[in-house]
């Protein structure tokens, strides 16, 4: 049998005592800043009234669509999405921003890099997400993309035929500074609500999203740049307007 790393995990990841933040430490940041000489886009704010389904709805017509019509998806409706997955609840304490989704400890390893294809106003092209700012930084402009997300993705050809695909790297020490080897599996709980929420924001706008795990890891972090071991791609899923 192989070793239970995830169970084995458990104990060593909140014996805090032994952790950088107990040995004083300082807190990594809360967010990659945004490249020297790259300029922030400012997002709007999520207007209130975009949802149009009630919570109960949503989650009763939650599904995975890997099929969308090839209608753009609107700056307004792309900045819902990220502030329900990502954005800041709470900056009373600017050490200490809460955001819509939950994280052990408050880390946030998460980051959000987006591959936008069809999003009105925006160029194609890869972006990073900053959440502190509700901003979106330019990563590169990839020639091929479209097939450059399907291949990272082992062709699964909806992740580059999709108006946006969402894709989630970690920067684990951000976690493992608090819970140190605890990436295995808090960095993987952390991010699974983050795609709960996307799910249910997406229906709620009428739009449609699908959990994609099966992907190329060196694909994937060679295309947003990764190292693969400080910061490394967790997750992704397209995102595009519903078919029904
Ligand atoms: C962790 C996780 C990984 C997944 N990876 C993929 C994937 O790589 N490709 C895919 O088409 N669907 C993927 N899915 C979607 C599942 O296939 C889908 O949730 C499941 O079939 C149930 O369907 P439903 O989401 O419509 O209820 C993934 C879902 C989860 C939660």
């Amino acid at each position: 049998m192989p070793k239970n790393a995830l169970r084995d995990s458990n104990s060593v990841s909140f014996r805090m005592s032994e952790s950088d933040q107990s040995r004083g430490v300082p807190m990594p940041p809360i967010q990659k800043p945004a490249p020297k000489g790259k300029i922030p886009i400012q997002l709007p704010a999520p207007p209130e009234s975009l949802g149009r389904k009630y919570l109960k709805r949503a989650i009763a017509d939650r599904k995975s669509r890997r099929s969308f019509t090839e209608n753009p998806i609107s700056l307004e409706e792309l900045s819902l999405l990220l502030w329900a997955t990502q954005g800041v609840r709470d900056r009373t304490n600017p050490n200490r921003i809460y955001r819509n989704v939950p994280s052990a400890g408050n880390r946030h390893a998460t980051e959000t890099y987006l591959a936008v294809f069809l999003v009105e106003g925006l160029a194609k092209g890869l972006y990073r997400y900053l959440p502190a700012d509700h901003a979106l930084v330019p990563v590169s402009r990839p020639q091929r993309l479209e097939e450059k997300v399907s291949e990272a993705c082992m062709g699964q050809r909806f992740a580059g035929s999709a108006a946006v695909t969402f894709i989630w790297s970690v920067v684990r020490y951000r976690t493992e500074w608090r819970y140190p080897g605890a990436s295995i599996k808090i960095l993987a709980l952390d991010v699974g609500h983050v795609c709960q929420n996307l799910y249910l924001a997406c229906e709620a706008i009428g739009c449609g999203t699908c959990a994609i795990a099966a992907y190329d890891q060196e694909k994937a972090d060679a295309l947003l740049g990764l190292d693969g071991d400080d910061e490394f791609v967790i997750y992704i899923a397209p995102v595009g307007k519903a078919e029904d």
